[in-house]
């Protein structure tokens, strides 16, 4: 048991050492968490269990990219679509940044991490706005790991409020329509502080992208896995970084 432990251990240390030593740490880290509630329903559980489970998994990802230097994680915990799910899993889903922030803050803010929401703040119920917003303001000074909470976040809407906010811009003479570029538009976004992600993940062998950072993920390298998310542990993180290592990223070019 003993040696089975040591093992493993030594596995695992491995792993990480091998990725941090490459000198392409992927800088952003955008992740669809999916398959809570099939992973809920797997044991006659409700979804609402898969989700708690999930929030478990958030933890271990967040210390996991921390460790080998991921300086921004983007984690899809709330679509724009998803308000059409039953009440009561749409509560339990607004009530678990408070409750994820009532336990982890402490350690987010000794381990340096920065908050940050994205998303529309509009339709948010004004507990979960609220513990979101003291989270951003004490973290704001830290210059760790950026751990982006995407919440009421649907990159078609976030896409409309840029060009609305271009419109404006250009109805008052402030901005000329050639003007318009990629990177007017990318300065319009939620994600205009940050660079676009390296590596995307989306975990329960669902191939589709969900309305998520759709300008953003152009030319993003895209790693599925079967995995449910709940069961989504630091080795399948590392295995997705280690695959990433090893693709070559052309952007267009040859
Ligand atoms: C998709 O799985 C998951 C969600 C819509 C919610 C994701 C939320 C978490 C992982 C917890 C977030 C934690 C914090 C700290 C905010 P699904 O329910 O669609 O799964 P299914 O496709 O199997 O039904």
């Amino acid at each position: 048991m003993l040696e089975q432990l040591t093992q493993m251990f030594t596995r695992k240390s491995k792993q990480a050492a091998a990725i941090e030593a490459s000198s392409d740490i992927p800088v952003h880290v955008a992740v669809i968490m999916d398959g809570n509630g099939r992973w809920a329903k797997m044991r006659n559980l409700p979804r609402i269990a898969g989700h708690r489970a999930g929030m478990k998994a958030v933890k271990e990802i967040v210390k996991a990219a921390d460790a080998i230097g991921v300086k921004y994680m983007t984690m899809y915990a709330f679509s724009t679509e998803n308000w059409k799910r039953p009440q009561e899993e749409v509560d339990f889903l607004m009530k678990l940044p408070q409750e994820f922030l009532s336990t982890e803050l402490d350690e987010l803010i000794e381990r340096n991490v920065c908050l940050k929401m994205l998303g529309s703040k509009d339709e948010l119920p004004s507990h979960t706005l609220e513990a979101l917003e003291i989270a951003e303001e004490k973290t704001k000074g830290n210059t760790g790991l950026q751990l982006n909470f995407a919440l009421n976040y649907g990159s078609r809407k976030e896409m409309i409020h840029a060009m609305q906010e271009l419109a404006r811009k250009v109805q008052a003479g402030e901005l000329q329509p050639e003007e318009i570029d990629e990177a007017a538009v990318a300065r319009h976004l939620y994600t205009r502080d940050i660079p676009e992600p390296d590596l995307m993940i989306r975990t329960s062998g669902e191939i589709r992208l969900s309305n998520f950072m759709l300008w953003q993920l152009a030319y993003t390298e895209l790693w599925f896995t079967d995995v449910l998310w709940p069961d989504f542990t630091k080795e399948h993180f590392y295995q997705a970084i280690a695959e990433y290592q090893g693709r070559g990223r052309r952007y267009g070019a040859v």
